[in-house]
């Protein structure tokens, strides 16, 4: 069968590295004859919007919903305001195609140096619920007389949100041998919500009682993910407090050049989307500097949804020589080397594994 993917590399940095994410899996279909696709590329970015007063076409969710997955750049220029970009595209994205599962691989890569000086292995993954929580657009602003003021933001926690986020944590802590899965929680001052969100997660954590559970407050836990970041194996998060937890994840392994991410929509009815957590960072698009780790990584992420960890594990296995004989780097990771020589040098590893 032929994978079909969708590319949509969008603004700044995000179409360089997502031309050498493609050229990883061109290499990958190239050297092994079970793995096919095929892939159409999207324009839609901020030129579009200039262009077209929208950030995609009008039927643009229904173009991409036959596709077995979407490869996402970095969307964000300086002549379109940031909410009309995320919220004309990316969200929407996620929304429509119930993409309610955010995964992170916090990951030290063999060859990475972690600042907190811990050796290999810090590898744990974070689960953020993706598509309710914090981030709704549930509240308002009032205005109460002359001299107060006041604004509400509602979280909204649902059953069917908060099981089927931990339901997804459990079925990739088994799929994958792990042991235990951590709740992120506020509970026992964020009352009505967080405890909600404890019992609904516990419900699931009893049918799973072979993989230990264990809770922290949110607090706490950003603490240990410096102190002992080791002892985590799957972080299964709300949607505000999985958004932090990912960021510190991904500062202890090695910054943003190497911080990849899923959007998964876990029933498969719809495409997930895969993208770098990074953004399309102006300062340095177009010099040919940025570091494609990520975002090769991300497209390693969506060869593992597409049913090939093999393939996942090979890109990986390429990504850490690169990483371990440090003389092809970008200048994120200490090196000098250009966004392209970091495809081409992983390309050819993945050509002699
Ligand atoms: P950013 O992630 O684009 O950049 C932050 C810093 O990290 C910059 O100094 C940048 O040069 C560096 N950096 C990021 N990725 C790198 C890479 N692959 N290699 C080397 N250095 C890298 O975040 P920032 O500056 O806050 O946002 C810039 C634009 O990106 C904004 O318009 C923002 O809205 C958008 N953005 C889009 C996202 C998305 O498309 N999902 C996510 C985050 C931000
Ligand atoms: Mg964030």
């Amino acid at each position: 069968n032929v994978d079909k993917i969708a590319i949509l590399p969008g603004d700044g940095i995000g179409p360089e590295v997502t031309r050498e994410a493609v050229k990883i899996l061109q290499t990958l279909s190239e050297i092994d004859s079970t793995f096919q696709m095929e892939t159409k590329e999207f324009n839609w970015n901020s030129d579009y919007y200039l262009e077209h007063g929208r950030m995609m076409p009008e039927d643009g969710l229904d173009q991409l919903k036959d596709f077995d997955a979407i490869l996402f750049g970095a969307i964000g220029d300086y002549r379109v305001p940031d909410s009309v970009t995320i919220w004309n595209l990316i969200l929407p994205i996620r929304k429509h195609f119930q993409q309610y599962v955010n995964f992170r691989p916090v990951k030290l890569l063999r060859g990475m140096e972690s600042p907190l000086k811990q050796d290999n292995p810090i590898d744990f993954v974070i689960i953020r619920e993706n598509s309710e929580g914090e981030y709704t657009d549930s509240g308002g602003n009032m205005f109460h007389g002359e001299t107060r003021e006041m604004a509400i933001q509602n979280t909204v926690m649902t059953r069917q949100g908060i099981t089927q986020i931990a339901e997804f944590a459990y079925q990739y802590a088994r799929e994958h041998g792990l042991t235990k899965v951590t709740n992120a929680t506020k509970s026992n001052v964020v009352v009505h919500a967080m405890s909600f969100w404890d019992r609904m997660v516990e419900e699931i954590a009893d049918k799973n009682k072979d993989i230990a559970y264990e809770k922290y407050y949110i607090d706490a836990l950003a603490a240990y993910f410096v102190q002992r970041p080791k002892s985590f194996e799957v972080v299964l998060a709300s949607n505000l407090f999985g958004d932090i937890l990912s960021d510190l994840g991904s500062a202890i392994v090695g910054g943003l050049g190497l911080a990849p991410s899923g959007n998964i929509n876990p029933s498969g009815e719809f495409p997930s989307m895969f993208e770098a957590v990074h953004g399309s960072a102006p300062d340095i698009a177009g010099k040919g500097i940025a570091n494609p780790m990520a975002q090769i990584w991300s497209a390693a992420l969506m060869l593992e949804h597409l049913g090939r960890r093999d393939l996942h594990d090979a890109v990986l296995t390429a990504m850490e020589e690169v990483l371990e004989e440090k003389k092809v780097l970008t200048p994120d990771i200490g090196g000098t080397a250009s966004t392209v020589e970091i495809g081409d040098v992983i390309a050819g590893k993945l050509k002699k594994i």
